[in-house]
């Protein structure tokens, strides 16, 4: 039982609903989680009915059903059902009620059962045990003339697949009208990746340009598949399935229409197993895990602060499914806007335009299945070494001169503090206008210098709202050039962001790029940035333009009230370069801006990898840019939810990603940001970040903070070289870099919901406090022994819980048995880290063994000299071997620590290719065996021998 109002979103709620009831009857408020049971439920042609059984209370009371049309927010939109029951007498007989009523969802609908019942003086609730009750046939108008398309030809040139199909019947115009005649070819890209698209045969559709979104290449020759893909001809539907027969996507879903193709509006479905785990499909925030049974993801990129289960700044069409520890993956290559719905036993796609162009890969490995995404889309851009250190930002407050920025940057420093980079937001424009410095950033050039000298480095904000000022030089330039976006009558569409009123450029226009490579090159010369960050970029508009909304409404939004495509947003009306229109290239607007902004970096820089940080994304954008996850707020919600987006984002393709760390809206506090900190210092893109408006949360201005930035920052720039070489490796192959437990495993199905929880590579499990008042944490170790990163004693053995101490300035990290991390001994910032020795991490499986890597080169050049070696650590030999040796390492090897060494005594003696090492000293202490005093040249192999 919970007096009102125990659990302030339900109160608020009833306070903004049902006002009258929470005002009225405040005293006795009774939270019943089984008031409510059995529910059953229709939902047809917008008609909801259904029964359950409700609990009678002493007295004739009325029930009241919500509903709501999106997932997990509390927003009661739209009507009520009532409920009303005959006088039943005693206070636990169930009665069995039946309700129906129209309801019209904007959108795909589901409903929460949530009772309230009022009696005088008394409010009953039952908001505990109420359930999703996911619409299953969301689509608010009768399928039941959608009788799909049959085959009428089947062709089979070069490996490929072709179908023709005509549409069965007179077909349902759901939305919009019927596409008659459809194309569908099924091409193997690789032994492991097959693409099935369909295409209206007789009209051009929006289709997305490879050289916006890369498609992929099919291999020309293909041995033996992993898969296998059938169809049925009438009507069409088709199967991929492994050569087990697991089948892996099927659009013969029972009850559900086989295939609407209209013009704006596509349903397709394939059946999921129950229970499904399925990972991907975002931005959102939300778990990694999705929920299978009450997901609704819509893509349609929009500036919204961290909120769950809404849609956020960036689009990716694609979900992992691990099953039976085998994961698959399914990318849907469309731009337009849509909702994709998780409901028990189906994957339900609605699109409101563009093509049905997907792509199955069949793993089986995580690492397998992303590569083969990033096969498709690009795999992610390798970062420059000096993004892996620490970042500073800050919106306003004290950052609104160079003076205020160099304070911060001091006091960094005189703390001790970890710091790679500093950043500047709009505060550094004069009037918020792009390329320029405000008056009080008149020395700020001066200023970068400085931080270079210190072997900083700096990256300035750029928006893409580019303000109508006569003489400003891009908006004159994107003049004559004719860039900039316009309503279809040819005239410049107008909105308004930072600077006021703005155009903005049309990123398909093929003089923007040379365009915006002129600003960016300009503007180097008053600010010698290492970086850009590119925001707003959804297009972020601070107004509402009129504009074309299609007959099925997306769920954009919905978490705030579902609302238009227009919404804070450009025009979908807007026409780009050849004709195509904004309502067909929304979700590309910040991914072709990265893509501009990427190949200016690299003009300016040529041969240099560039650092792009990017708001929105699509999928590819990993592949020029990096990211962070927005507006997120300093709450502890948003604390945690950082680790699924981190996650989430991996299987975009997208490894360098990160959230604000302590929270950019509202206040922290020092419990919050000390946390974050500990977190953050394992982000792949490690930046602190503030709003204006808010006070200053800066690591330095608490001790604790401070305590716990040094300890969790130091081992971040210890294993620099193993974080880089991760980052590396994802360049090559799409590997995450933050893995979920489940990477190591895929067949321990304890770890699939676990995602308050990461490793770093397979090496570094990282086991954050997540909650308010903590002093310990309980976290989950998978098989293998995991040694405690501060004193490198074996925690744990076989896989399992274990609750950890972890007082204010304590971080668990637990390093692998098995892995040998590279580390070197840090300094302040990465370019100094990388000067210092080297040492060695080596945790010793359960047979005495592990190994390990290091990549070594410039840090910065996109086709560098580069050195590769690997380590072995069996039995009382280290192996090094060196497969290339380009890039010549200055700093030595200096010592190797050897954790879960068994003997009871330390060796006697040191080996370095079978000659002592007289300068070599070893300590032993709870089995962790430290030799130092070596110098081992990098460059070449040697073995190290100890007895
Ligand atoms: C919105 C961004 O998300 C935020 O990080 C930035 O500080 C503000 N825009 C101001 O530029």
């Amino acid at each position: 039982m919970t007096i009102c109002c125990g659990r302030s979103k339900t109160c608020l709620l009833i306070f903004l609903v049902l006002g009258y009831l929470c005002g009225q009857s405040r005293g006795q408020y009774v939270d019943d989680p089984s008031a409510i049971q059995n529910v059953t439920y229709t939902y047809d042609n917008n008609v909801l009915s259904g029964s359950m059984m409700i609990k009678s209370y002493p007295n004739n009371m009325n029930a009241y059903i919500y509903y709501e049309t999106y997932d997990g927010v509390w927003n009661m939109t739209g009507t009520t059902i009532t409920v009303h029951w005959q006088w039943e007498n005693s206070e636990n007989t169930y009665g069995n009620w039946s309700f129906s009523g129209a309801i019209s969802p904007y959108g795909i609908s589901k409903f929460y059962v949530y009772l309230v019942l009022v009696e005088s003086g008394v409010t009953y609730t039952d908001d505990n045990n109420g359930q999703y009750y996911v619409v299953a046939n969301g689509a608010p108008r009768s399928t039941a003339n959608c009788t799909g398309y049959d085959v009428v030809r089947t062709s089979v040139s070069n490996g490929i697949t072709s179908l023709d199909l005509a549409l069965n019947g007179n077909g349902c115009a759901l939305y919009s009208p019927d596409v008659k005649y459809l194309t569908v070819s099924i091409t193997p890209y690789s032994a492991d990746l097959v693409r099935i698209k369909i295409t209206d045969t007789a009209n051009k559709r929006w289709q997305l340009p490879a050289n916006v979104v890369s498609e992929g290449t099919p291999s020309k020759s293909i041995k033996t598949k992993s898969y296998s893909v059938s169809y049925t001809n009438s009507p069409f539907t088709f199967k991929v399935s492994r050569p087990s027969g697991e089948v892996l996507f099927d659009t013969n879903v029972s009850g559900l229409p086989s295939l609407i193709y209209e013009d704006e509006y596509l349903e397709i479905s394939s059946i999921l197993p129950e229970n499904a785990n399925i990972y991907g499909l975002g931005d959102m925030a939300d778990s990694f895990r999705r929920s299978p049974d009450t997901t609704l993801q819509t893509l349609w990129n929009i500036d919204q602060a961290t909120t769950r289960k809404n849609n956020a700044y960036g689009s990716h069409p694609v979900y992992y499914e691990l099953r039976d520890g085998m994961v698959h993956g399914v990318f849907l290559r469309n731009s337009n806007g849509m909702d994709i719905a998780l409901v028990p036993g189906q994957i339900t796609y609605r699109v409101i335009g563009g093509v049905l162009d997907f792509y199955v890969f069949t793993g089986p490995t995580p690492a397998a299945a992303l590569d083969q995404y990033t096969s498709i889309i690009g795999k992610p851009a390798f970062v420059p070494l000096w993004t892996l250190g620490f970042h500073q930002c800050r919106y306003g407050g004290t950052w609104v001169s160079t003076q205020g920025i160099k304070d911060t940057v001091d006091s960094l420093q005189q703390a001790g503090l970890y710091l790679d980079t500093v950043w500047a937001d709009i505060n550094y424009m004069n009037a918020y206008d792009d390329f320029t410095l405000g008056s009080s950033f008149w020395d700020w050039n001066a200023y970068v210098s400085t931080l270079h000298k210190e072997n900083l480095h700096h990256v300035p904000i750029v928006d893409p709202g580019i303000p109508i000022v006569n003489g400003y030089r891009p908006y004159q330039d994107g003049l004559s050039s004719d860039i900039f976006l316009k309503w279809p009558n040819g005239t410049l569409f107008f909105g308004q962001v930072w600077p006021g009123i703005t155009v903005w450029a049309d990123w398909f226009h093929p003089q923007s790029g040379n365009w915006w490579t002129k600003q960016i090159m300009k503007f180097h010369q008053i600010d010698s940035f290492d970086g850009l960050w590119i925001d707003m970029n959804e297009a972020s508009n601070f107004v509402t333009p009129t504009g074309y909304e299609p007959a099925y409404k997306i769920n954009n939004n919905g978490a705030w009230g579902i609302t238009g495509l227009n919404t804070r947003t450009l025009s979908t009306n807007l026409t780009h370069y050849s004709g195509v229109t904004e309502y067909n290239v929304h979700n590309l607007f910040g991914h072709y801006e990265a893509i501009h902004t990427h190949n200016a970096l690299s003009a300016l820089n040529p041969g240099k990898r560039t650092f792009v940080l990017s708001r929105s994304s699509f999928a590819g954008t990993g592949s020029v840019s990096q990211k962070w996850n927005g507006d997120n707020s300093a709450t502890w919600d948003d604390l945690y939810l950082s680790i699924p987006q981190i996650m989430s984002n991996q299987l975009f393709g997208i490894p360098m990603v990160g959230s604000d760390i302590c929270g950019f809206n509202g206040e922290t506090t020092e419990e919050l940001c000390n946390r974050w900190a500990q977190l953050g210092a394992f982000y792949p893109f490690s930046r602190h970040h503030h709003a204006t408006g808010n006070a200053d949360s800066f690591f330095f201005l608490w001790e604790s903070v401070t305590q716990s930035a040094l300890k969790a920052y130091t081992i971040r720039y210890t294993v620099l070289p193993y974080l880089y070489g991760l980052m590396q490796q994802a360049s090559q192959t799409g590997n995450a870099v933050v893995q979920p437990l489940w990477w190591h495993n895929p067949s321990d199905t304890n770890a699939y919901g676990i995602d308050t929880q990461f490793t770093l590579g397979n090496g570094l499990l990282v086991t954050p406090v997540l909650t308010e008042g903590a002093t310990s944490v309980t976290g989950y170790f998978p098989d293998g022994i995991w040694y405690d990163w501060y004193t490198g004693s074996a925690e744990s053995t076989s896989a399992g819980y274990k609750t950890l101490d972890a007082n204010l300035t304590h971080i668990n990290v637990h390093v692998k048995g098995g892995v040998i991390l590279p580390a070197q001994y840090p300094s302040k910032t990465t370019y100094n880290t990388t000067q210092n020795p080297y040492f060695l991490i080596a945790a010793l499986d359960n047979n005495g063994k592990s190994s390990g890597s290091l990549y070594v080169d410039d840090g910065v050049s996109v086709n560098s000299n580069y050195s590769q070696l690997s380590f072995e650590v069996s039995g009382s030999t280290l192996t090094i071997a060196v497969s290339r040796n380009e890039f010549h390492i200055a700093p030595k090897l200096s010592s190797v620590q050897v954790w879960g060494y068994t003997s009871i005594s330390p060796p006697n003696a040191i080996y370095l290719n079978g000659r002592r090492v007289n300068g070599a000293q070893v300590t032993l202490s709870q089995q962790v065996l430290n030799i130092t005093g070596l110098n081992v040249d990098l460059n070449n192999k040697s073995v190290l021998h100890w007895k």
